[in-house]
């Protein structure tokens, strides 16, 4: 089929080469010339394990094109995606200006029929809007032109996007019309050979269907921090009681990790845009502004403890810090906990010296050059000359590392893993003192 995409993001351009891959003729519309031109010559803006070389296969074979031009896009599309970013506006609702600016172009070059489905995460109304846009354009123009608008959530897993698009758990299509289904059917059918995954719905219930899936990822982590906040002070070992709790087959072991707060493009935006909505209708979303209020505050955790064991005095501190990205195999530093963590040393004074396999480049493009930050080219460069060691990212090579040399390398023998990665005892046999995210037990030992 002849798809369009508009946004090469981390959204458009996976789903862009996974339709590709299945056989589509895929083109990928941009307004970020420089990203365009890049594409073009093969090289991927973004790290995402396995996505490369699915682009330049695609790319080479002539079936994935790359263009900043609307215009002939959208006279390529049967089908035509909008993907492009749905930042927080300044009251935390989502900002619909790069959705509806789509919309708007789409309906000043549409010539034929054409699916318009909205892959961005958008608030419950938004394809009833974007229709309107697409229509006011096209009255604009006297242009009587049938479209449908579908709204079509996107829920790939930044670090594991590619397989998730070939590999979908479920393809949530809300739509009003039979024709518009019946093309997405199609488009969608050699993701569904081993069984059905699509769930038809109407419009507004998938736009809510993503919401409240990110909303209850956040809630479990969230909750997860409130417990680990308790058991720190009651002397219990959350670690232990995730195990507990995470046996019975109703609460399960996923997404219940304690650690130093969610980032990332999705949850932090999606959560208070979702409270937003809620509260735009009337009702105060309570549950949704604690898992917030919770997150938030997870997120000054480790500065606490490195803060509290300095007693404040942080100047001249020099902070060993492995993982910046908002988690393993990104290099996505949107809202990551690393930031808070960096912005809040240097306030106080202290130095960072940092790695993280992949978002160094990243770091580099937020910060620029300044003298309280180095970034190592090696986990081990990190610790040089650091006084302790902060891990804020549970990237897979930070799982068993030389403790000995760790604590050769710093002046201070101290892990603080805000993401609970090492064994309390085991740490501590090596010699490190160890502090944890709810680890009251391994406290009280140490105490
Ligand atoms: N990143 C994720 O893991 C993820 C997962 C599921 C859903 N989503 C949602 O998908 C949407 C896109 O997210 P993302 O992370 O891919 O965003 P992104 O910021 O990585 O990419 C958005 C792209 O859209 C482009 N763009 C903006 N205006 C445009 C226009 N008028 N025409 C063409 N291109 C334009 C930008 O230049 C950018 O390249 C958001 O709504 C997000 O919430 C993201």
């Amino acid at each position: 089929m002849r798809v369009t995409i508009f946004g090469t993001g981390y959204v458009g351009l996976v789903t862009g080469a996974c339709l590709a891959e299945m056989g589509n003729h895929v083109v990928c519309v941009d307004i970020d010339t420089a990203k365009v031109e890049r594409l073009k010559r093969g090289e991927i803006p973004i790290f995402e394990p396995g996505l490369e070389a699915i682009v330049r296969r695609n790319h080479v074979s002539g079936l994935l094109d790359f263009t900043t031009d609307a215009a002939p896009a959208i006279a390529h599309g049967e089908v035509i995606f909008i993907a492009v970013g749905t930042p927080p506006d300044e009251d935390g609702s989502a900002d619909l200006q790069y959705v509806l600016a789509v919309a708007g172009t789409i309906g000043r070059h549409l010539d034929r029929y054409a699916v318009i489905v909205n892959k961005s995460t958008v608030p419950v109304g938004t394809a009833d809007r974007v229709r309107e846009a697409v229509a006011a354009e096209l009255a604009a123009r006297r242009a009587a032109i049938e479209f449908d608008v579908v709204s079509n959530p996107e829920f790939l897993k930044e670090g594991a996007a590619v397989d998730d698009c070939l590999r979908p758990d479920r393809i949530i299509v809300g739509a009003s019309g039979a024709r518009a289904v019946a093309v997405l059917r199609k488009l969608y059918a050699p993701f569904n050979r081993n069984h059905d995954r699509m769930v038809v719905m109407d419009e507004r219930s998938a736009e809510l269907t993503k919401y409240a899936a990110n909303a209850m990822l956040a809630t479990k982590i969230s909750f997860m921090n409130e417990i680990a906040n308790i058991a720190e002070r009651v002397g219990a070992d959350v670690e232990l009681v995730r195990q507990g709790i995470g046996s019975d087959p109703r609460i399960g072991y996923h997404f219940i990790y304690p650690g130093a707060g969610y980032g990332g493009s999705c949850f932090p935006k999606d959560v208070q845009a979702l409270e937003r909505t809620a509260h735009s209708h009337g009702y105060e979303a309570r549950l949704l502004g604690a898992v917030e209020a919770v997150n938030r505050q997870q997120k000054t955790k480790l500065f606490e403890l490195i803060s509290h064991h300095f007693n404040g005095e942080l100047a001249g501190r020099t902070i060993a810090l492995w993982g910046l990205a908002f988690k393993p195999n990104t290099d996505d530093m949107r809202e990551a906990s690393s930031r808070q963590l960096m912005e809040a040393l240097w306030n106080a004074g202290a130095k960072v010296r940092a790695f993280d396999p992949e978002a160094r480049e990243e770091t580099h493009r937020l910060y620029g050059d300044r003298d309280d930050l180095v970034l190592c080219e090696r986990a081990s460069d990190a610790l040089q000359g650091a006084d302790v060691l902060a891990v804020v990212t549970e990237w897979k090579a930070f799982r068993s590392p030389d403790f000995a040399g760790i604590r050769a390398a710093l002046a201070e023998p101290v892990i603080f893993d805000g993401r609970n990665l090492y064994e309390p005892a085991t740490v501590e046999e090596a010699g490190l003192a160890y502090y944890g995210i709810g680890r009251g037990r391994s406290l009280q030992i140490r105490r």
